[in-house]
This record gives C-alpha cells, structure tokens and sequence, in this order.
C-alpha cells in the first residue's frame, strides 16, 4: 500500500504517503494551523505571486550552491528549523534529523520541546556537524539560563528565541484529534502528554509571555552564541532587531500555527531588505525565512530577496515518519537538485549572485 521512496518525486509526494500512514494525533499535531489555516496555506501560495527574470547565455556549466549561515558553512542555503515532539512521527525522534543533516552538510536547529533529550540530539552529531538551539524561555529564567549554557558548551552555533509564542495558538485539528484517535498508544497517554488541549498547548504552558526586548541584553550576557529573533513579522522589528545588537532575524510566522492571518514570511521579506539596504544595515543582521517552503524555487526567490537562508520544517517531519531517515535523505537530495537546475535556469551559478533583479514582485503586496 505503502509507495516506494522512489516514487517521491517532489516534497509534497511525502506529505501525501505521510498523511496515510501516520497515527491521526502525530498527523494532526503535524499538520494543522491555527484557526482557519489561512496563514499557513498563505505561506505556501505566496511564492506564487513571485515570478523569475531569467538571464540567458551565462555559462552555467558549473554551479556552487554552497553559502554560509552565522559564519558556518553549508552546503546549500536551508536549515532543518526547529519543530517539536519528533517521536510522534518516528520512534527514533529527532536523532533521525541530524544523521540526514549530517548526510547532507546542512544545519539542524534543536527545539527545545524535542522529544529526545538534548543530549541525545547533540551526541548523534558526527564530525563537525552544526546545530542551533532553539529556545523557548521559561518563565523560571534559571532554568532558561542554565539551557542556553549547557547548549553552548555542547557546542551549538546559535541561539534562536521564538518570540511568536507568547502564547500557543489554537490548532483546532491538534485539539480534536484526541476525539479521532481513541485507542491508540499516543492516545493512552504513556507520553504523559494530557491532550484536553491538543498536544501543543499540554506541553507549552511554560513559557514566558512576559518576555520582552528589556530581555535581550541579558540574553547577551550568558552567552557568546549568535542570537536570533526567530518570528519577528515586521520591518520595524527588524529595525529594532537591529538596534538590540542580534546577529539575526527569522521571518517567520511560526508555520501559520500561531498567529491567524498574519503575513507570510517572503511577504514580509520584501518589506524588510529594502528598508535594511536603505539605512545600508543588510549586512548587519542575517535575515532568513521559513513558511511554506516545499521546491527549490522558493528557496531561490527568498535568497534573490535578500535571505541569508531559509528553514523548512514539516516536509522533514513528513518524509521521517514515512520513510525514516531514507526519506529525509531523498528529501534533501531533492532539493539540491533542483536548485541547481533552477540556477542554471535564471542564469546564476553562485548564491552571492542571486538578487533582486531575477525576480518580477509585483504580484507583492510590497512589490
Ligand atoms: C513547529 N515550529 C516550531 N517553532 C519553534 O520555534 N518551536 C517549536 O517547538 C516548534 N514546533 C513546531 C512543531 C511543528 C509540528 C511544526 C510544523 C512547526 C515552527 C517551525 O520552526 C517553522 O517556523 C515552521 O515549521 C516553518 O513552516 P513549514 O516549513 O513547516 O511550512
């Protein structure tokens, strides 16, 4: 019943075999969006309303995708971005990540709600792998401090605040799902997960919403580690960004789980670089984005806008829990294939080529 990997041909074929072979509550936390998932099919559509301006006759027989990401170097510009509770999907969890990050030289962000402890996550990294820390704060800052430093001298690269999640947002299909999937052993509640809520918001009560920018500083001074605001949704809190002295920023609107009808990250991207090159700041702060982010396409309409990079987060969560660690294997390959046909085809053969004139916006709200 099951396809072969083989027959994954494009990053939503996993979604597809995801969808029929996962339990209905790791599909459901997986999947859904907040409210009436406007913001997170936005996310996905947006790069539609973006179309290229292809160069011709550039020799393009060699292409180098390669770039870096807070000063690490990457084999190409996306990052595995932080999503929790990877055991639902696989019962190796999150470990099943870093061994096709390390596969694939690409950079694996660690949440902190993952479902094996972050000791396990960092003990399977190989060589001289790369991994972030996402950070959720506690509302118990000497438990957040104590995890920002146990992760720095573990050796992660960057430190990445969520500062979308003040509160959880309400994912309807999560919250229902304990009605649909009476029976099985998530449902039984050996996880310890109480699911009256959906499983996000049982496991997320501990966060800070009193965090704020007065905060930043101290941040700054318990760690050496990069910072990163990860879902600032607005050029003046990019600005702001700035000024507070981060090394980046995520676009990012939490994968349309948080806040409903918020703008998608790309959107938001092409209000941002603009007002960053003005002020002559876009080499100040990194900016990357993450949303909806599923063909190499985007990847490289995000870089021509200015990225430094972009986070994808639930096709890796969907080709694990099909296919383990083969799945998110071919999934990668995936991508870097067609990036490189999509440089060879606008007429780019490295990253720092890419800018804004290969793209027509207008069908932006900021274009
Ligand atoms: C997330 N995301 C997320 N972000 C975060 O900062 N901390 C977290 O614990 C999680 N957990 C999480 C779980 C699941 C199942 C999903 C789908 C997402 C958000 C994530 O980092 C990222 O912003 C989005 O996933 C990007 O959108 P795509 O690639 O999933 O469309």
């Amino acid at each position: 019943q099951m396809p072969p990997l083989a027959a994954c041909y494009n990053l939503m074929d996993f979604e597809a075999v995801a969808r029929q072979v996962m339990k209905k509550t790791a599909w459901a936390y997986y999947s859904s969006g907040a409210d009436d998932e406007i913001t997170m099919r936005e996310n996905h559509h947006a790069f539609h309303k973006i179309w290229f301006r292809p160069r011709v006759l550039v020799d393009v027989e060699h292409v180098d995708m390669t770039t870096t990401m807070l000063g690490t170097p990457c084999s190409i510009p996306f990052y595995v971005t932080a999503t929790a509770l990877g055991k639902l999907g696989h019962p190796e969890g999150e470990v099943v990540l870093t061994k096709a990050a390390h596969q694939h030289d690409v950079i694996q962000m660690i949440p902190t709600l993952a479902s094996c402890s972050f000791d396990e996550i960092i003990d399977a990294k190989q060589g001289d792998q790369v991994q972030w820390l996402q950070l959720y704060v506690n509302k118990d800052r000497e438990i957040t401090r104590k995890i920002v430093e146990h992760a720095e001298a573990r050796g992660c690269k960057g430190l990445f605040i969520t500062v979308d999640a003040p509160q959880l947002g309400r994912r309807e299909k999560d919250m229902r799902s304990k009605f649909s999937d009476a029976g099985s052993d998530v449902q039984s509640g050996d996880d310890g997960i109480d699911r009256s809520q959906g499983a996000a918001r049982a496991i997320s009560s501990f966060i800070d919403p009193a965090l704020s920018w007065k905060d930043i500083p101290w941040f700054r001074s318990i760690t050496k580690m990069p910072i990163v605001l990860k879902g600032v949704q607005c050029v003046e809190d990019v600005l702001r960004a700035v000024e507070a002295g981060v090394e980046g920023v995520v676009l990012s609107n939490h994968g349309g789980r948080q806040l409903e009808t918020a703008r998608s990250g790309i959107e938001v991207l092409a209000e941002v670089m603009p007002a960053l090159r003005e002020r002559g700041w876009d080499k100040r702060i990194e900016v990357y984005v993450d949303g909806g982010v599923r063909r190499a396409t985007d990847i490289v309409k995000a870089l021509c806008l200015g990225a430094k990079g972009v986070g994808i987060g639930r096709p890796f969560l969907y080709a694990m829990s099909a296919y383990g660690v083969d799945g998110v294997n071919r999934a990668m390959q995936l991508l870097k294939d067609e990036m490189e046909m999509n440089m060879r085809l606008i007429g780019a053969t490295r990253v720092e080529d890419l800018n804004p004139s290969f793209l027509d916006t207008r069908g932006l709200l900021g274009g």
